[in-house]
């Protein structure tokens, strides 16, 4: 099988199947997929549904979210814990409605210099908002990508997401990279689940090294801390 397949067969199925209904990915207003990619680093998608959505009826537009009192950030915050990633969220966005003039940075090397994006929420953002080809590497990542390809290197490691970021980068679909990793967010919570994986019917299971030599739970390759 060539890559070319393996984007097919994994966007075929995320266009039937993956969360298409989730609020944000009704469009590509980065605003949107920045509050949504820093609610959903600590918190099940499930609950995040209801607080994105308070969180975009206070305040729709990074204009808004830039001109609130903090009090207000914070109350909407509320039981996402960790606050601090509120504080950043604010921060980063004083500086596009201020600073930026309302300009987004659209690459993920510019995205990288607003307060408290990381190179995972800087990814996500470039490729779902911009369109740029990057794999959004988290946890989801390197256990499909760990398992499709027998990747044995320690994700404990911090050197090791640029030993995905090599492998990845050119798998992802250049015609729809932001679909691309949404979807693989979508198998990893799916298909290709930490416990129990339904392998059987996963829809790249002919692409699975690991299942294919009966070893899928060995991966991802992870030292205990
Ligand atoms: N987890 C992190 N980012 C996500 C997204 N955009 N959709 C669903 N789950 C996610």
């Amino acid at each position: 099988q060539t890559i070319e397949d393996f984007r097919r067969d994994l966007l075929d199925w995320y266009d039937q199947e993956g969360r298409s209904h989730l609020p944000w990915r009704q469009n590509q207003d980065p605003y949107r997929i920045l509050v949504s990619e820093l609610m959903l680093q600590q918190t099940r998608v499930d609950t995040v549904i209801t607080y994105f959505n308070r969180f975009m009826d206070a305040l729709p537009t990074v204009k808004d979210l830039a001109e609130a009192p903090e009090e207000q950030v914070l109350k909407l915050w509320e039981g996402l814990g960790y606050y601090s990633r509120a504080k950043n969220l604010q921060k980063a966005a004083k500086v596009v409605a201020f600073d930026l003039k309302g300009n987004w940075p659209e690459s993920y090397d510019d995205l990288l210099s607003l307060p408290g994006v990381g190179p995972y929420t800087a990814a996500a953002v470039a490729s779902i908002a911009f369109g740029e080809v990057v794999p959004a590497i988290d946890g989801n990542f390197f256990r499909v990508f760990s398992r499709l390809l027998k990747i044995d290197d320690d994700i404990a490691k911090p050197k090791t997401r640029r030993v995905f970021y090599d492998i990845v980068e050119p798998i992802v679909d250049p015609k729809r990279p932001g679909d691309f990793n949404q979807a693989i967010m979508d198998l990893g919570t799916s298909y290709m689940k930490t416990k129990d994986p339904d392998t059987l019917h996963s829809p790249v299971k002919k692409y699975n090294a690991a299942y294919r030599d009966g070893v899928e739970e060995q991966y991802p390759v992870k030292t205990k801390k």
